[in-house]
């Protein structure tokens, strides 16, 4: 990595216009947005995001998998780029600044450059990933791991939401079905600019989290089958209740992350019965378990501790269930150069700075695969997200742009253009 290269610091003004601007598209009207993937909203994103883009003058390409990568060129573009980016697909109901940031502080950091003639020796990309949340389709993280070749092309597009609806279907039907080829090319480096999402920076009252590492993840999809049966007439030792076995495992998952402790946690997400009628005994019901864990080993004990009690329930309750993965990745360790980097820039800024995991999955951790990657936090106000209330203060948000655009120099050798 080159040594004590800097960079014009990032018009705050600028990025928090940005933010704003973008937080209108798919607004929930309380402060949140909600672009769930591939949806009219996300397409409206993505084309605002794609007009910035252009009006910088940036080479923007779309591969296969509708991933947005745009490049600013280097002076030796032949060299393998550095890269940066996030997603801007939310969940139903999130927030302005997950996802967004990232891929708009990059955005910011190139215009800073631009505003003062500078071009860095290696060119710069900003990658807007498809379908990060997962929340519409799974995995999460997908269109990264399409990406750097962690799923297949093939795979991702027939990948189908809770309503059977195909993903390269609704690539066509957005326009964003591509055709740069996936997996993409190897960056020299890659860094994520995220907020926190979690109580550590705030609660510490320190600016700049350098990220060591994303905990491991494992979601599965439960469908639960019984009988259907009339509420008034069924005696209760007579039933088959699936939504009692949903109440009896999301109890289960809370009393595991208490045994387990440490960094375990654990969420029901999503519960669906069918019918869902006051006076019918539900037929089906449908759940999800997300599990995670910083710790591989404590993860797979926790997974095969709600598999014994599944199979427990389908005995002692006379129901089926049947479990599908949706996602399972181990925990991601960051490269320590880039753990390292962040912390020395953050330093160098007069900026308080200390290293923690990260409890959400993010793009970067499918970069980690293929190249350095790293990520900078900045903290979230009453450890609030996936939620509209969602919040960092305009000042963290300026500081970390600023981090992210002395890393990116350093990274791409913007001194060394002259
Ligand atoms: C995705 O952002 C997740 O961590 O759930
Ligand atoms: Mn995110
Ligand atoms: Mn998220």
């Amino acid at each position: 990595m080159a040594t004590a290269t800097t960079s014009p610091r990032i018009d705050g003004g600028r990025l928090l216009e940005r933010l704003a601007t973008l937080g209108e598209v798919g607004s929930t009207g309380d402060g949140g947005c909600a672009r769930l993937a591939l949806t009219d909203d996300d397409r409206a994103g993505r084309d605002l995001v794609v007009t910035w883009m252009r009006d910088l003058g940036l080479d923007v390409r779309i591969d296969q998998v509708g991933n947005i990568i745009a490049t600013f060129a280097g002076t030796e573009p032949e060299l393998a780029p550095v890269m940066c980016g996030s997603h801007i697909d939310t969940v139903r109901t999130g927030g302005r600044y997950d996802g967004n940031y990232g891929v708009l502080a990059g955005l910011e950091v190139i215009e800073s450059w631009l505003a003062v003639g500078l071009r860095p020796r290696r060119s710069l990309a900003v990658g807007v990933f498809t379908g990060e949340e997962g929340a519409r389709f799974a995995p999460d993280m997908l269109g990264s791991l399409v990406y750097v070749g962690g799923l297949g092309i093939d795979e991702a597009h027939d990948a189908l939401d809770a309503a059977g609806v195909r993903l390269a279907d609704e690539l066509d039907s957005i326009g964003y079905h591509g055709d740069t080829p996936c997996p993409g090319p190897t960056p020299h480096a890659f860094v994520e600019l995220h907020i926190e999402q979690g109580p550590v920076l705030e609660a510490d009252g320190v600016t700049i989290g350098a990220v060591t590492g994303v905990q491991g993840i494992s979601w599965q999809e439960l469908t639960i089958t019984g009988q259907s049966n009339h509420a008034g007439t069924t005696p209760m030792a007579l039933r088959h209740d699936p939504s009692v076995v949903v109440a009896e495992l999301t109890m289960f998952v809370r009393r595991l992350t208490q045994q387990l402790g440490g960094h375990q946690v654990g969420t029901v997400g999503r519960v669906e019965l069918f019918p869902n009628l006051i006076n019918v005994i539900p037929a089906r019901a449908v759940m999800t378990v997300d599990l995670r864990n910083t710790d591989p080993d404590r993860l797979r004990v926790a997974e095969s501790a709600f598999a014994d009690e599944c199979r427990m329930l389908e005995q002692s309750e006379g129901v089926t269930i049947e479990r599908r993965s949706l996602a399972r990745f181990d925990p991601v360790e960051f490269d320590a150069t880039m753990v390292d980097a962040v912390e020395r820039v953050a330093g160098d800024l007069d900026l308080s700075v200390e290293r923690l995991p990260s409890g959400a999955g993010h793009d970067a951790q499918m970069l980690a695969r293929v190249c350095p990657a790293g990520m900078i936090f900045v903290p979230s106000v009453g450890e609030i997200s996936h939620n509209p209330a969602e919040h960092t203060s305009p000042a963290d948000l300026e500081a970390g742009a600023n981090v992210l655009a002395v890393l990116l120099a350093e990274l791409a050798e913007l001194g060394a253009a002259g």
